[in-house]
């Protein structure tokens, strides 16, 4: 089944010299449900456009984005608000968090967005989470007192921490070292082939990349097929 299908999506901005640049050029996209993609690029090339535009947080100047058999209306504010609750997890490239809470608030934030107390079984997948990402020492600090590593490996908790049905990771072990690297790579495919989340990854990463079933890549503004591995 089709779980996402983008088409003949256009993306420009403006260039800061009073000209336009394409970013993204009639780019299609099929994603089978349960299905983990990583796409990679050079610098520059518009993956983060592209995985805002999945996410829902950046709407293309043309084409169609279909999200579970939902037409996605980028100008549909309610949609987007429980397409964004109800089933998209997202790491942000250089994972910011909220400087004012703890790493353990910060990984409950969408819970407490999503209404209210977070669920005991919220509470005990977000332990677990937090086990797997080796960051029970970090749990009650302050996101300036952690280092990069441990900011993203926050942050990828508080993506899943809602058991999305699709999360989006930009660049996830882009501040992390091998062996860290390793953790988020192994929970990338646990969450993929254990809660059959599907999975999209940004990464320059070709070691991540290979943890995925498929890799594409970017460039001038439309996606080709690297490899199948199935
Ligand atoms: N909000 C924006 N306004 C203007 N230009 C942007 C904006 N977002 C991205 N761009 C431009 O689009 C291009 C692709 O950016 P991005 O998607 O961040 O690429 P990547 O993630 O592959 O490095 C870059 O030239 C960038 O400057
Ligand atoms: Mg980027």
């Amino acid at each position: 089944m089709k779980y996402i299908s983008l088409n003949n999506i256009r993306k420009r901005f403006n260039d800061g010299t009073g000209g336009q640049r394409t970013v993204l050029d009639g780019l299609c996209l099929d994603v089978e449900k349960g299905d983990h993609i990583a796409i990679t690029g050079v610098s520059g090339t518009g993956k983060t456009t592209l995985l805002r535009i999945l996410g829902t947080l950046t709407a293309p100047d043309e084409g169609t984005y279909l999200l579970d058999g939902i037409n996605v209306d980028y100008s549909d504010e309610r949609q987007l608000r429980q397409l964004r609750n109800g089933c998209i997890g997202f790491v942000f490239q250089d994972c910011p968090l909220l400087p004012w809470l703890t790493a353990w608030q910060n990984i409950l934030l969408p819970a407490q967005a999503a209404g209210g107390h977070p669920s005991s079984d919220t509470v005990e997948w977000a332990e677990e989470l937090v086990r797997l990402m080796d960051i029970s020492h970090v749990r009650e600090q302050m996101p300036q007192s952690l280092s990069g590593g441990e900011r993203c490996r926050v942050g990828l908790c508080r993506a899943l921490v809602m058991r999305p049905s699709l999360l989006l990771a930009d660049e996830p072990t882009g501040q992390l070292d091998a062996e860290h690297a390793h953790e988020v790579a192994e929970l990338l495919t646990m969450v993929n082939n254990r809660l059959g989340m599907t999975v999209v990854t940004v990464t320059h990463s070709d070691s991540l990349a290979q943890t995925a079933r498929r890799v594409y890549r970017l460039e001038n503004g439309q996606l080709t097929t690297m490899n199948y591995e199935l």
